[in-house]
């Protein structure tokens, strides 16, 4: 696939600083209740706010950032609400390509894409194609994504080259995993960041997260600015990433 078949998982040079940050951007819809307004006026500002966070990334030496947008499991929402966001999504790529680019954001969307209307899928695949040339920062934007169907498509995937006598079952390594999914030829996030005081995963990035460090903060994600994502990143400066080894 054109991917490199290893990545450096080693921490870089310079441990206080995450050069992944993943953020689960809960809180849209309380956000906007406790204002008495419709959830999708909240989704709308949630939009707003990845602005701030994608111009403040490069500032910080953070080469990826990865938001998770919307979750296979969002489709149990009302279809008024699930539409509204496939709308905002659709705004936020017509309004923001340029926008992107002007920032050297290279996109990279995550997720099943089968499951989103074709002109989504159309304008997912022309923002690609479009920032495939940026390199300041990598904006990884998981959409119809889930940690588990992941992981299962990857494995589908492997299992089809095996059956085809493509590859041997004993080269199903880790590697081969880690590069299989859609994530693959990124490095790990270092730091995973969830808005809203929720403290749980939700099935996101489960398999990359294995050695994340994880903030949870009480902002709600339409509030979270560049001042927040200091504050996250001072937490995570804090920390001693041990990754199974003694303290040295
Ligand atoms: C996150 O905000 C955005 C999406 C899941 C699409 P929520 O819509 O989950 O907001 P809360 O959790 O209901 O406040
Ligand atoms: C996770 O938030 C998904 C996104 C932020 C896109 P949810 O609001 O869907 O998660 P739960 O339902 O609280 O676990
Ligand atoms: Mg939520």
């Amino acid at each position: 696939m054109g991917r490199p078949e290893n990545f450096d998982e080693t921490p870089r040079a310079e441990p206080r600083r995450p050069r992944h940050v993943a953020i689960i951007m809960d809180g849209n819809g309380r956000w906007a209740t406790r204002r008495g307004l419709p959830r999708l006026a909240g989704h709308r500002k949630g939009a707003d706010a990845v602005r701030a966070v994608v111009e403040s990334c490069p500032d910080f030496g953070i080469e990826v950032l990865t938001l998770f947008a919307f979750s296979t499991e969002n489709w149990k929402r009302s279809t008024e609400e699930v539409s509204g966001l496939m709308n905002l999504f659709r705004r936020y790529m017509r309004r923001e390509s340029a926008e992107l680019s002007r920032r050297g954001a290279k996109v990279r969307f995550i997720g099943d894409r089968e499951g989103l209307a074709p002109d989504i899928r159309e304008m997912m695949a022309g923002l690609e194609a479009q920032t495939a040339g940026n390199d300041r920062l990598t904006l990884v934007i998981a959409i119809n994504y889930g940690g588990r169907a992941e992981i299962a498509a990857a494995a589908r995937r492997l299992a089809r080259r095996v059956a085809s006598g493509e590859i041997d079952a004993e080269a199903l390594t880790e590697a081969a995993l880690t590069n299989a999914l859609d994530t693959g030829g990124l490095p790990p996030p270092d730091l995973l960041i969830r808005t809203s005081g929720e403290q749980r995963i939700s099935n996101f990035l489960l398999w990359q997260c294995a050695y994340a460090e994880f903030v949870f903060v009480d902002d709600l994600w339409p509030d979270f600015d560049r001042a927040a994502l200091a504050r996250a990143l001072a937490q995570y400066g804090a920390r001693e990433r041990r990754f199974g080894a003694v303290a040295t």
